[in-house]
């Protein structure tokens, strides 16, 4: 079941979105080389926490933080631990809250320190995979046209969309009906409306899409070990395009 949400309940998407926003924000002001991906966790942990919303992810299906840190070959979900942020590498945070019951959920790749030119290329071009995306996006659309405006951007770098995780609805669930891939055949899937809410989260491979589970049950990897960027905004479907929640 797709739900259509009513205005009080965008209201409070809106709120529980900003408030992951301004944690992404402040996790990108905060983040050198040297800090451990416990720290940051703990720094949106604490904020989340002083917004009156509870950080979404802490005890979901059992994930023990309040974000995801995922670097390099890491693709999403990586666990804050006590590994420390080298120079040059591209750390992927993933967070989200709940606000008077209601989800946030976003995603941004950080560039810390001196990055690879070709590591910058592809959280650049990850993340406007998602504005490729949204461009096409409004009630009527079909989630294939979505998916297939993210995958031939993505795929005209060469790089892989990584297919094993998808974007999804979202609501008073973080994870909700419909999926929604990152790749697709336009003109195919389902239809969106208007006040339907999606979240929509490109994970981009440097190379291969193919990925890997760590044994700790949440990481995953990419097979072949090259970078990965992760960039994910929840979006709210208009008669006329999108209205971003988490920027
Ligand atoms: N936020 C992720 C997503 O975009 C899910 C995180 S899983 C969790 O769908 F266990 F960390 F919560
Ligand atoms: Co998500």
């Amino acid at each position: 079941m797709i739900s259509i949400k009513s205005d009080q309940e965008i209201e409070l998407m809106r709120r529980a979105n900003q408030i992951v926003r301004d944690t992404l924000n402040l996790l990108e002001e905060k983040i050198r080389v040297g800090m451990t991906t416990k720290e940051l966790d703990k720094i949106a942990h604490d904020y989340i926490i002083s917004q009156d919303a509870v950080p979404s992810f802490l005890g979901y299906e059992g994930y023990p933080a309040s974000v995801c840190t995922s670097i390099n070959e890491e693709v999403v979900h990586g666990i804050p631990s006590d590994r420390v942020i080298q120079d040059g590498d591209l750390v992927s945070v993933d967070c989200g809250s709940i606000y008077k019951g209601y989800n946030g959920d976003a995603a941004r790749t950080y560039l810390v320190g001196n990055v690879s030119e070709e590591k910058r290329k592809l959280a650049e071009v990850t993340k406007q995979c998602f504005f490729e995306g949204i461009k096409v996006l409004k009630a009527g659309v079909r989630l294939g046209d979505l998916g297939h405006a993210i995958q031939s951007y993505a795929e005209s770098f060469g790089y892989g969309v990584v297919r094993d995780l998808v974007g999804h609805g979202i609501g008073q669930d973080m994870h909700e009906d419909p999926e929604v891939p990152n790749y697709g055949k336009a003109g195919h899937g389902l239809r969106l409306r208007a006040n339907m809410t999606i979240a929509i989260e490109p994970m981009i491979n440097m190379g291969t899409e193919r990925v890997l589970m760590l044994d700790d049950g949440w990481t995953i990897v990419t097979k072949d070990g090259k970078p990965s960027a992760h960039y994910e905004n929840t979006v709210l479907i208009t008669e006329d395009g999108v209205e971003i929640l988490s920027l």
